[in-house]
């Protein structure tokens, strides 16, 4: 039908944080006031898919999410697109043909489970290919949404907060590809899926806006912790690795309640999680578990290999429906489970 097109299908996976990224110092260009780190986690269960295809027969641009049209008029859209293009070869043919955008999830949007980091990631990794434009491609992910730009590389990711006011050094980086740690698993509890209450850009302002805590953390906490953490991981110290991320998720949140009004997103069956990753790890006698949240009640939890069955028997010990006889279960709480 198409007398001439190109078709292009990538698929991104999902990065949780275990540095937490949380305010920016310029919202257009979308560069943070601290670096962050997190590990990119394997397609297999958790990843967005995007097809673009371009063609002169096309009316014009468009581009649907999870099979429901949206407005092509979308900033963050826009400027992914633009920044590519400006950086493609302009002789292509194809640079001026409208292209229809196809992107789906194969879990929850926008429950604090990392879509927004999964979809641009993989929309910019389509278009860098449908234009094929050559080098880094991370600051242009980032622009789309922040946490998009680690989800550009596999492993453990750093992203870079940079110095320059352009955003030219803001950029992620690998510190380690996955296989250093091929024992290290991820384990997504969901809470909810519902979408969240206060998105990460309208709680981000109003935490750089009212947060004394947030200056605080930036400045003074991160730049150790990323270095303690950097350390940790290349050394595959579990233990340190668990703690800063534990401590971080924890600050992150707290940095939440010092906003005014606050933003809430951990809920009580959250805080039921982090009261038994604590237990186990005690009972343990050391750290066998590492929780970390985002802006969602969902929790993702950092683990080895070994320890993956004993952790969901207790998971689903403690957070079976209640039945008729079972008084010790916290009541009307579910929790569904995804063994990444
Ligand atoms: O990239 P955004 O705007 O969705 O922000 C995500 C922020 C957190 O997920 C809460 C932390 C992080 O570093 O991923």
């Amino acid at each position: 039908y198409y007398s001439n097109m190109k078709v292009v299908t990538c698929i991104a996976p999902v990065n949780i944080a275990v540095i937490k990224y949380w305010g920016k110092r310029d919202e257009d260009l979308i560069l943070p006031l601290n670096d962050s780190l997190s590990g990119t986690l394997s397609t297999e269960f958790m990843c967005a898919k995007t097809s673009i295809l371009a063609s002169p027969s096309l009316q014009e641009n468009r581009f649907w999410l999870n099979g429901i049209e949206q407005s092509f008029n979308n900033r963050r859209l826009e400027s992914c697109l633009k920044e590519v293009k400006r950086r493609a070869n302009q002789a292509l043919p194809h640079l001026n043909w409208n292209i229809s955008i196809c992107s789906k999830n194969n879990f929850p949007t926008a429950a604090g489970l990392a879509s927004s980091a999964a979809g641009y990631a993989c929309l910019v990794y389509a278009l860098a290919t449908l234009y094929e434009i050559q080098g880094d491609i991370s600051g242009i992910a980032r622009i789309g949404s922040g946490s998009a730009c680690r989800s550009v590389y596999g492993g453990w990711v750093q992203w870079c907060k940079g110095t320059t006011s352009d955003g030219g050094d803001c950029i992620a980086r690998q510190i380690a590809p996955a296989s250093h740690w091929p024992e290290m698993r991820v384990l997504i509890l969901v809470v909810n899926d519902a979408r969240k209450k206060y998105s990460s850009t309208s709680g981000m302002r109003s935490s750089v806006e009212t947060s004394q805590l947030l200056k605080y953390r930036a400045s003074e906490i991160v730049p150790h912790r990323l270095s303690e953490i950097t350390e940790a991981i290349k050394n595959k110290d579990f233990e340190k690795f668990a703690e800063i991320t534990m401590k971080d998720s924890n600050q992150f949140h707290a940095v939440c309640l010092d906003t005014y009004p606050p933003c809430i997103y951990m809920n009580d069956v959250s805080h039921c999680i982090v009261d038994v990753i604590h237990a186990y790890n005690e009972y343990k006698t050391c750290n066998k578990v590492a929780y970390t949240f985002d802006a969602g009640p969902n929790a993702c939890l950092y683990l080895l290999e070994s320890e993956v069955e004993e952790v969901l028997s207790v998971i689903n010990y403690v957070f079976s429906p209640p039945t008729a006889n079972s008084e010790e279960y916290v009541k009307g709480l579910t929790v569904s489970i995804k063994t990444i």
